[in-house]
């Protein structure tokens, strides 16, 4: 007897709750921190047409194997290695996901406590009066200190847990409903007045003419990474989610609908910042920060700033709140079916350890900035680790797993609802997950680690 025979699994109980907590759990910082900051960092233009590639040619082919693994399975994300691959070595796929979960979650918490201190800022109304050159400093010096951040880190990890405690249905999907289309609304009032600042034309130039020459290998990298981070993929998330899904659900539609709500957003957060880093002379490769110090700037330009800027920075960090529950459910869906553990405790076990390594990612802005490794601080070791490592090497042998060892029998069976659907696509998705995929993947890794030049 199996463990889903006595435990019935938790569902997602319709397929806007499915949408909306994959949804939630791809849009995240990674859309709006992160991908406005690397994509400056890598020039703008040139990033964003080799990320749009990535998400079309690997993230998609990725996504639809993770999901069908997670749902043929019913399983987490290393349970379901094993299930589908009894004795095989397969399963260190699952535990690679699980060490990814363990190194986003740190420095994801870190910058999801930021979002907190500028919700409180808001609150405070602090900013206001604030001159736009004084929002970069204001920035630094609290993100250096040591108990503020600290503070609000570990509040927003006790909010995590506390909602994976409630479990799917209650917890997971009851929140990411509602709170994920208020966010869009918001981020497209944002584009509009970013956009109708003198000066934002540079900035829309610099986001939509791409100009190849700026582009590094490690850029290439870089957006791959970014892909894979930004899509919840390479680590068994949707895996996890996947095995949540009913099996009447289309997944092929969810997974067209995810990416291209999650790429969307990620775009309009490019279209909301360039244009005001242009227009107040930041310097777009600015790094972590950008948001930060680009966005405060922006509201104080507008009329009733202060509310906007609260309801913003209140949304971003429940986007962060969807996102890190997806992350913290792999860790305590594998306590709860492999290690037979209860979910509450499972949740507590996790997340205390998880914040153990949060708490050197937060400090290593501060106190223990001077620690390098491979010449990167922690915070940044955690992120280049898990993104542009584990992730797209988690995405490797996820297509793998689905092309060559479960073959086009069987996954044509699980995406077609055992033959219910049609699936014309489905030759050209064997073809990206057993040779495009793998390939493009394995380049890239050659390339952007150095190993070859050219
Ligand atoms: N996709 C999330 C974001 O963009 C981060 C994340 C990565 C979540 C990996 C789950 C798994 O913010």
């Amino acid at each position: 007897m199996n463990n889903s025979d006595f435990t019935p699994r938790d569902n997602f109980s319709s397929k806007f709750g499915i949408i909306a907590a994959a949804a939630g759990s791809a849009v995240g910082l990674g859309n709006i921190w992160k991908f406005p900051y690397v994509a400056g960092q890598n020039g703008g233009g040139a990033f964003l047409v080799v990320y749009l590639l990535f998400v079309v040619a690997i993230g998609l082919p990725v996504m639809l194997s993770e999901f069908s693994i997670g749902r043929r399975a019913q399983r987490n994300a290393l349970g379901s290695f094993k299930k589908l691959a009894p004795g095989k070595p397969w399963y260190l796929v699952g535990v690679m996901g699980l060490a990814a979960s363990f190194l986003i979650l740190s420095f994801y918490s870190a910058v999801a406590g930021w979002t907190l201190e500028y919700v409180f800022r808001s609150v405070t109304g602090v900013f206001s009066g604030t001159k736009e050159q004084d929002f970069e400093y204001i920035f630094v010096s609290f993100i250096s200190g040591t108990w503020r951040p600290l503070f609000w880190q570990l509040l927003f990890m006790a909010l995590t847990a506390w909602i994976v405690m409630a479990g799917i249905k209650k917890g997971i999907e009851k929140y990411t409903k509602v709170l994920m289309p208020l966010l869009v609304i918001m981020i497209i009032i944002l584009c509009i007045r970013s956009t109708t600042l003198p000066g934002a034309a540079e900035g829309l130039a610099f986001l939509f003419q791409p100009d190849f020459s700026a582009l590094s290998t490690d850029a290439v990298l870089g957006a791959l990474g970014q892909a894979f981070f930004s899509l919840s993929l390479g680590m068994g998330t949707l895996i996890t989610y996947g095995s949540y899904i009913g099996k009447n659900n289309n997944l092929s539609t969810t997974v067209v609908q995810v990416s291209a709500a999650d790429t969307i957003i990620a775009i309009m957060a490019g279209v909301a910042i360039f244009p005001a880093v242009f227009a107040f002379g930041i310097d777009p490769a600015e790094g972590p920060g950008l948001v930060f110090i680009t966005l405060p700037n922006i509201f104080q330009q507008m009329a009733f700033g202060g509310f906007f800027e609260l309801l913003f920075f209140v949304l971003l960090a429940v986007a962060a709140l969807t996102s890190s529950i997806s992350l913290l459910e792999v860790v305590v869906a594998y306590f709860i079916e492999e290690l037979h553990m209860k979910r509450i405790t499972a949740t507590i076990f996790a997340a205390v350890m998880i914040t153990i390594l949060g708490v050197f990612c937060t400090l290593s802005f501060g106190v223990m900035s001077g620690v390098e490794i491979f010449g990167m601080i922690i915070f940044d070791l955690m992120d280049f680790t898990a993104s542009n490592l584990l992730l797209p090497l988690g995405g490797f042998f996820i297509v793998a797993f689905v092309g060559w060892y479960l073959g086009s029998e069987l996954s044509r069976r699980e995406i077609s609802n055992e033959g219910q659907l049609k699936v014309r696509y489905f030759p050209v998705f064997m073809f990206l997950v057993k040779f495009v995929a793998p390939f493009a993947i394995t380049l890239v890794f050659i390339y952007g680690l150095g190993l070859l030049r050219i």
